[in-house]
């Protein structure tokens, strides 16, 4: 595996935090039979199946850029379709009846094109489901961009944080009204209880923290980022009485249909 991909193993440790707000996603999509759906940036494969369960008689495909996500898809759901793929980039010829895509789209750049691009993947009388992590909403995404630019770090770091792609709901709503009928738009801050704050830094280590790891060379500069991490994680979520920590994690979402 590349040290620099995906971690499923480390990513579904939290597969319950991580997997509601797909279950919140499904639930809301008002389609019968969709003949063919796709799932894009299925991970692990975990959002794919809140996708089977609601609809198993339809084609499922999932596709992700990630070797190591999409092995791991393939050996804990075989008979599913998995594909690796790059959805900013690569040609898809089929067309669906719904492109659901879950934490992802944060990770692909250039969202106005994005959105025209995923219209086109559409069938007559498909429609698009996503969601996304409004990160820097949040006082841990403002804490690692903070850190990540004081000077022990910058040169290392340089250019990571631009790396995400998140706009807020007036953007997608502007985007979408120019090619779809019907738009629903919603937030939700999801309260995670965590019995740590170092549940939390182990939280975001495979994904959020991820690619400002990658780009930190020295083991100890590693662990020195992610010690000044966890110490405004310790600020920003203070403990509850009983041990416990909040984490509440802000959620874009919207469906559109053509
Ligand atoms: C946070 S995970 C979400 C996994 C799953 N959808 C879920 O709900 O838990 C984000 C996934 O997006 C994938 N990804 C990032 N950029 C991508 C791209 N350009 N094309 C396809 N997949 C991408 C990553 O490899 C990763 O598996």
């Amino acid at each position: 595996m590349n040290k620099n991909d995906w971690n499923p193993e480390l990513y579904l440790k939290f597969d319950k935090e991580r997997i509601q707000p797909s279950i919140d996603l499904v639930s809301r999509i008002d389609f019968d039979k969709p003949e063919k759906i796709i799932d894009i940036g299925c991970g692990p494969g975990n959002s794919t199946q809140i996708l089977v369960q609601r609809w198993p008689d339809s084609k499922i495909t999932g596709v992700d850029n990630s070797p190591a996500m999409i092995e791991k898809a393939k050996h804990d759901f075989p008979n599913q379709e998995w594909r690796i793929l790059d959805a900013g980039n690569d040609k898809i010829d089929e067309k669906f009846d719904i492109l659901f895509s879950n934490a992802t789209i944060q990770w692909i750049p250039n969202h106005a094109d994005l959105l025209r691009r995923f219209y086109n993947l559409l069938s007559d009388k498909g429609l698009i489901a996503i969601q996304l992590p409004l990160f820097w909403d949040m006082p841990l995404g403002k804490s690692i961009v903070r850190i990540a630019e004081n000077n022990r770090w910058s040169d290392q770091t340089k250019g990571v944080t631009e790396l995400f792609t998140i706009h807020n709901s007036s953007f997608y709503y502007e985007q979408l009204s120019e090619l779809y009928h019907l738009i629903e738009i919603w937030e939700s801050n999801y309260f995670h209880i965590l019995n740590s704050h170092m549940s939390i830094l182990e939280m975001i280590r495979s994904t959020g923290l991820r690619p400002y790891l990658n780009k930190i060379k020295k083991n100890t500069d590693k662990i020195d980022f992610e010690a000044a991490v966890l110490q405004e994680i310790e600020k920003d979520y203070p403990l509850q009485k009983n041990g416990n920590v909040l984490f509440p994690f802000k959620r874009l979402f919207f469906i559109a249909k053509k």
